[in-house]
């Protein structure tokens, strides 16, 4: 069957389509017609976004809330409807399909393939900027133990980039922001560092999310760990430990680089920043961070306004206006 994207459906659309459930609700009728009876409230997802749904029919959501689960996949025949200025799902039937035949690609979103490809190969272009014999040989040996960890995993499961290929992304971001401030203060930012501190400094990442689930989490096996900055500190040592002769110094450095990349205890840093590198590690990582997090936030905007929603994280609406740019 033809995957029918989420973000395409209008209002008014018949819909046969599989889509993937992240919430379930009986929800009490409010008239008096209905009163003692149920429908339920669904939060549908896809790679592309989100829909609420319908089920009407009393009888079927009290059969559904018994059957269904978060992260089952469903077959819907409904038809999509305006309400309350968004289009919703008024589900007639459903069906709960098999895990097996399911493609993750179709519910998690993520880069195209393509960008990801070259973006891996601007990485290792970066990789092989570095001089330094012992630093490029970690890079490389990170970039080719984790390649297929880095081409999927995000930088976060909600904040910023988080879609597949997102860490890369992110990466590749931090890197051209730190450069900038290596070439600023290059007598004092030892530019080999300051690259391999930016690539290493969330590889933690690759192994706190999972991968193999229909959205990201965090691995259960790694719940009771110390973030990703923990799991960074264990895979520097465990690269390190590969390579003959190491420098210790080296090694210190770049272990600091990740033990302080966000700044502040309040931001779950475990040590402030104490080098130039760490600090410009931090900065730049916090730039990329901040701003990724706008974007998607004006990603979701009504087109037709200037405001987005209240963000709870950022503490504000962000204006953003169109209209104003295009003069
Ligand atoms: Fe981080
Ligand atoms: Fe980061």
């Amino acid at each position: 069957m033809e995957k029918i994207w989420v973000k395409e459906i209008k209002a008014g659309d018949m819909i046969d389509n599989y889509f993937a459930v992240s919430e379930m609700k009986l929800m009490p009728f409010k008239t008096e017609k209905r009163q003692g009876e149920n429908y339920m409230r669904l939060k549908l997802f896809d790679a592309s976004g989100q829909i609420e749904g319908k089920i009407w029919d009393s009888e079927a959501a009290e059969k559904y809330s018994m059957l269904l689960q978060k992260e089952d996949v469903i077959r819907v025949m409904a038809r999509a409807e305006e309400f309350n200025g968004a289009v919703q799902l008024n589900i007639n039937k459903l069906k709960v399909l098999e895990k097996e035949n399911i493609d993750l690609s179709d519910f998690i979103p993520s880069l195209p393939l393509s960008v990801i490809e070259k973006k891996y190969q601007m990485l290792k272009h970066y990789i092989e900027m570095v001089q330094d014999p012992d630093l490029r040989g970690l890079l490389t040996l990170a970039a080719d133990t984790y390649e297929e960890e880095i081409k999927k995993t995000p930088a976060g499961i909600h904040v910023h980039h988080n879609y597949g290929g997102g860490l890369l992304e992110h990466i590749l971001e931090v890197l051209e922001i730190a450069l900038l401030e290596a070439r600023i203060q290059e007598n004092y930012i030892h530019k080999d560092i300051l690259i391999a501190g930016v690539i290493l400094h969330d590889i933690g990442k690759v192994k706190e999310y999972a991968t193999d689930k229909l959205t990201f989490q965090v691995d259960e096996k790694y719940l009771l760990y110390g973030g990703h900055i923990e799991l960074g500190l264990d895979i520097l040592r465990e690269l390190a430990d590969q390579m003959e002769g190491f420098p210790e110094e080296t090694f210190l450095q770049l272990r600091h680089i990740i033990l302080s990349h966000h700044g502040t205890p309040e931001w779950g840093s475990v040590e402030v920043p104490k080098t130039m590198e760490a600090i410009a590690v931090h900065y730049a990582d916090l730039m990329s961070a901040r701003l990724n997090q706008a974007k998607l936030i004006i990603d979701g905007k009504k087109e037709e306004e200037d405001w987005t929603e209240y963000n709870r994280l950022l503490g504000t609406r962000l204006y953003y206006s169109n209209r104003n740019l295009e003069k």
